[in-house]
């Protein structure tokens, strides 16, 4: 089994993908959060930083473009391969309102004959190039009617993988995964698949295994929010002992001492440590009103202090368990 760290935009940027791979390695790849080409054919510098190869040495990274456009997707593809790429992902997942109006990520399940159309020209400018695509998908919009008609479709190109997030549009990230329905594509694809969904702790893993363990073409996982909460969640899943307090501290110094580093000021600091608290804060069981005060906090004495005290005075146990 591969074990993959799933992209989530806004948190594991490089500066986040360093530390965790400093501390933790673990993943046979991260994937990158999505990159949007645009008409201008610039990436943004966050985007070019992000994938720049400097910025991720040591670390295997696949980048993922979210486009609706052949030439667009194309264009960013070139610009991967320039930096030494080989394998592209295809966002088809993101349930974001902006991001669906626009017909892009899971927009693109509305229309299947036009996903057909656009998978026909990226497979085929991919070929003359060797770039390689797989694909990260939801399993529909509003319900599953579509899912194995766009396994049927999906099978009709060469993908290095497909990455399967048995949830629908509808559902955000609310909810179980329908794991029936990643049964009947998981039966009815040619690839090799990867599972994503609510693996939040090896427990979760455990029963997910005891189930899909007999299906060979599922070749890996990919944990997502789990393991914002738990960076050692893959370590756990292997097989190897449990995240420490100590652990956890680490952690969280070095994303904070990596993030200070930035020099985006105090307000970005804070924004992006309180995203990770809501993720953190999991494993303090019981602990809300002192997560409360850290997501509170407006400046980093004060930010500091409310960290010290949840670490110095409470145990660790809780893990994610969705939103
Ligand atoms: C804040 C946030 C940002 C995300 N960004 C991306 C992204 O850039 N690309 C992507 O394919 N999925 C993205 N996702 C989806 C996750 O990769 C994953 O599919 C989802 O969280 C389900 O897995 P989980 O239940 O293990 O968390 C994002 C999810 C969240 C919560």
């Amino acid at each position: 089994m591969k074990y993959y760290f799933a992209p989530l935009e806004g948190i594991t940027g490089y500066t986040y993908r360093n530390v965790h791979h400093a501390l933790f390695g673990g993943p046979d790849a991260y994937y990158a959060p999505f990159i949007q080409p645009k008409q201008t054919h610039e990436l943004e510098t966050r985007e070019k930083k992000d994938i720049d190869p400097q910025n991720n040495q040591g670390i295997s990274l696949i980048p993922q473009i979210m486009a609706n456009k052949v030439d667009l997707f194309l264009w960013a593809c070139e610009e991967l391969r320039q930096r030494n790429y080989s394998v592209v992902n295809l966002n088809l997942g993101c349930p974001r309102q902006t991001i669906v109006s626009r017909h892009k990520g899971s927009g693109m399940l509305d229309n299947l004959e036009n996903l057909k159309v656009f998978l026909d020209g990226i497979f085929e400018g991919s070929a003359k190039t060797g770039m390689r695509i797989s694909i990260k998908t939801r399993l529909g919009t509003d319900n599953f009617d579509d899912a194995l008609r766009m396994i049927e479709i999906f099978n009709q190109y060469p993908l290095d993988e497909l990455i399967i997030h048995p949830r629908t549009r509808r559902d955000m990230y609310q909810g179980r995964p329908n794991h029936d329905v990643f049964q009947a594509c998981a039966e009815k694809t040619r690839h090799r698949i990867c599972y994503n969904g609510n693996l939040f702790s090896k427990a979760d893993y455990e029963s997910w295994k005891e189930r899909f363990a007999r299906y060979p073409q599922i070749h890996a996982v990919m944990p997502a929010r789990g393991l914002i909460a738990n960076p050692a969640l893959i370590r756990e899943m292997k097989g190897g002992k449990a995240i420490t307090k100590q652990e956890l501290r680490l952690y969280h110094d070095e994303l904070y001492r990596a993030y200070d580093a930035l020099q985006y000021g105090t307000s970005t600091l804070l924004h992006r440590m309180n995203e990770l608290w809501f993720y953190l804060g999991c494993n303090f069981a019981g602990a809300e009103k002192l997560v409360h005060k850290i997501r509170k906090a407006r400046n980093c004495v004060d930010y500091l202090a409310a960290v010290d005290r949840i670490f110095d005075t409470c145990d660790i146990g809780g893990h994610f368990e969705g939103r």
